[in-house]
């Protein structure tokens, strides 16, 4: 099978990564024909082996660097997309510490020539990765999108944040672009046919595939950052929101922009379960989902994490009328199958 022709067209650039790849599996379900840009950088060609044996056939690519302006122009010409959902970036936070300006110049370039290529062919509806990094350590839980941002803990949390300041300000300037910025809490999971998931380049930084290395035999331990903040067993909150019901929510972004008859729009919505996690728990539920006795030890804090983060996810169920569905179990389990079936 080959592309229908007469699916709306949505752009997905980073469509080849952790978030971008489930994306555009609900946007083929949701009846949408996502052209991926992707430039192989942070990402594997194999996950378009997954979406296809997801999908049933291929999805076009193009392996460009979003930054590239003359290849950018010649997609936007040839494809006449309805929208854009930009997940191109760097997200390495320690990386973004030591490179800094490597992540200034990919992260906001991208999103500014987006922002000029965007209205040149006439296209309005763009859904912006953003994070639940802006919120730094809150006062008051769960956050809101009315809580105040702190200023921003690394390069790559400040890019977000610039990213935000730059769509309302263009916006407000009547750029003609409909925008949402999607405050992602922290993605775990992985497709339940296993044919696509989280592909860390190196040793994760992240959480669940740290514990999924261990659990496999690739690590030999995992450290917890932590016992002694102030929650319930001491170590940190946070909360996991599957990486299929965050694909959903950029669909529901999407058709919420392109219902919008404004000329210019932008607003900002928290993607999360609106639980709070803590790491022994996460700990605890993978090793009762799995079976796998996991071996971690307790280390120190790491320098930079919050003690608690959790979304108040009032405004994603009324204004996308969409909520996560699935359980950490489920996700845990997912994204150990996901490991299982890289490891053979
Ligand atoms: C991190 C980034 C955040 C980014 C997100 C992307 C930092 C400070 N924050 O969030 O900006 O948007 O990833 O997914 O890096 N943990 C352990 N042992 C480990 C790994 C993690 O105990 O080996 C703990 C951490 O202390 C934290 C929780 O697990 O409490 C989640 O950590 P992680 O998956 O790295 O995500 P965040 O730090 O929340």
């Amino acid at each position: 099978m080959t592309p229908t022709g007469t699916s709306p067209k949505i752009l997905v650039t980073g469509g080849a990564g952790f978030i971008g790849s489930h994306t555009v599996v609900s946007l083929v379900e949701a009846g949408f024909e996502p052209v991926i840009v992707d430039d192989f950088s942070n990402s594997e060609r194999s996950a378009l082996d997954g979406l296809r044996a997801i999908l049933g056939r291929d999805v076009t690519c193009y392996p460009v660097d979003c930054n590239d302006a003359v290849a950018m122009d010649d997609i936007f010409q040839k494809e006449s997309p309805l929208g854009v959902i930009h997940f191109a970036a760097y997200k390495a936070v320690g990386e973004s510490v030591a490179k800094p300006l490597k992540y200034y110049r990919n992260n906001l370039d991208s999103l500014l020539l987006l922002l000029e290529l965007m209205p040149k062919h006439n296209v309005k509806n763009l859904v912006f990765s953003s994070s639940c990094t802006v919120y730094g350590q809150p006062e008051q839980l769960p956050v809101t999108e009315e809580t105040p941002r702190l200023p921003a803990q690394s390069p790559y949390g400040n890019t977000k944040a610039i990213g935000e300041d730059i769509l309302r300000d263009a916006v407000r300037a009547n750029v003609p672009v409909k925008a949402m910025a999607l405050r992602y809490f922290n993605p775990i999971g992985a497709h339940p046919s296993a044919q696509i998931g989280e592909l860390p380049l190196g040793v994760p930084a992240n959480l669940v595939p740290f514990i999924t290395q261990t659990a496999a035999g690739i690590r030999s331990s995992l450290t917890v950052y932590g016992n002694d903040y102030h929650t319930p067993d001491g170590t940190c909150i946070r909360d996991y929101i599957d990486v299929m019901d965050l694909a959903d929510a950029h669909v529901q972004a999407l058709r919420k922009l392109n219902e919008d008859t404004a000329e210019a729009s932008y607003d900002v919505i928290n993607i999360g379960t609106g639980r709070g996690e803590t790491v022994l728990n996460v700990i605890k539920t993978f090793e009762q989902e799995t079976g796998v006795d996991l071996n971690y030890v307790i280390g120190p804090r790491r320098p930079g994490d919050v003690e608690q983060v959790y979304a108040d996810v009032s405004k994603a169920n009324t204004v996308l009328g969409w909520t996560a569905r699935r359980s950490l179990a489920e996700s845990l389990r997912d994204a150990w199958r996901w490991q299982q079936k890289l490891s053979l």
